[in-house]
């Protein structure tokens, strides 16, 4: 089986976007692939946040992903600080890239901007880290969404330099693009984000979701229920093709068209199909976190078997760079 690498960063509230786009896609790719997914805590720490929260995202992310799962019968999770491997293969890529290819990441550009007082040293070599992630354990393939594809194809730039110089050693990989739907916030505008409080938490309480879907924006021209809708332009609509079954779909995006149906009853059924999808998650995520030893366990379990592959791949290194050599 080929191998896959993924990461997620330990958010506070994991929303419906990251669950479509990422944690239910890797999911899906869990019995086809030898699949390696990480908590990246060390990406995390390049832009502020706070320390007392940090311990309790990184758990509530892998109760979240094993709920989803992401058990470790199928594949390797683990968080990303608990590898050494991880930080001490970025300083060697960090000795054969050149600092105008990271000036020149879309990712910094827009993170510099959005964290002008702190543009630190982490922040323009994220995505080393993010190769070093991927190559330690000669990942072939990476599941990410669009706006990561710059950072993997850096990946192999990176790969690519190192085998020059040193002999082959890394492959190159390529991105897995998802087709998951780009649901955005409820409000219909931005990219659905805690900051931006436009999102639907996954461990949200049914009431509180259903608020949320209800008064969320859809298309903004039909002002009165008698108007036609254009599913194409309405965000409920693209959260219901992450949901809703096909023939649900066709019905829908029908009689929208022709004033049939109005937003709240096609907000109910969203409503009905999104609760019966992650009402079970929720409740074995909270088992997890009635648990948390057992979380614990298995991440150490998970860290114990890529050190297996992350310490070879490290001595490799080290025998072709020349360095460390008795
Ligand atoms: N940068 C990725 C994101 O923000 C997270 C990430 C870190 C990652 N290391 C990775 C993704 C390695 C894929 C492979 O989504």
């Amino acid at each position: 089986m080929k191998r896959i690498f993924s990461g997620i960063q330990p958010s506070g509230e994991i929303h419906i976007g990251n669950y479509v786009g990422a944690i239910r896609n890797w999911s899906r790719l869990a019995d086809d692939y030898d699949c390696i997914f990480s908590i990246v805590d060390l990406h995390a720490m390049t832009i502020e946040y706070d320390v007392s929260e940090m311990r309790e995202r990184i758990i509530k992310t892998a109760a979240i992903n094993f709920a989803s799962g992401l058990t470790p019968d199928r594949c390797i999770f683990f968080v990303q600080s608990h590898v050494k491997e991880h930080a001490e293969l970025a300083w060697i890529f960090n000795c054969i890239t050149p600092i105008g290819e990271l000036e020149r990441m879309t990712q910094f550009k827009m993170k510099a901007q959005q964290h002008r007082a702190n543009v630190n040293m982490g922040l323009l070599d994220y995505p080393v880290l993010q190769a070093a992630d991927i190559l330690l354990y000669k990942a072939e393939f990476v599941p990410v969404g669009e706006d990561q594809v710059q950072h993997v194809e850096l990946t192999r730039d990176i790969a690519r330099r190192f085998n020059n110089r040193f002999g082959e050693t890394f492959p190159l990989p390529d991105v897995l693009l998802s087709d998951a739907p780009k649901i955005l916030g409820t409000d219909g505008k931005s990219k659905m984000s805690k900051s931006m409080n436009n999102y639907i938490g996954l461990l949200e309480s049914e009431d509180v979701i259903w608020e949320k879907i209800r008064t969320a924006v859809t298309d903004e021209n039909r002002k009165r229920r008698s108007d036609p809708g254009n599913p194409s332009i309405c965000n409920i609509y693209t959260i219901h093709t992450a949901f809703s079954s096909p023939e649900e779909l066709d019905m829908i995006d029908r009689e929208c068209r022709k004033a049939g149906i109005g937003c709240i009853d096609c907000k109910k059924i969203l409503m009905k199909n999104l609760w019966k999808e992650i009402a079970p998650i929720q409740e074995k995520a909270k088992e997890f976190l009635n648990n948390e030893n057992e979380v614990k366990d298995i991440l150490r379990d998970g860290a114990k078997k890529c050190k297996q592959i992350s310490e070879s791949v490290m001595a490799e290194v080290k025998e072709k760079t020349g360095i460390s050599p008795f």
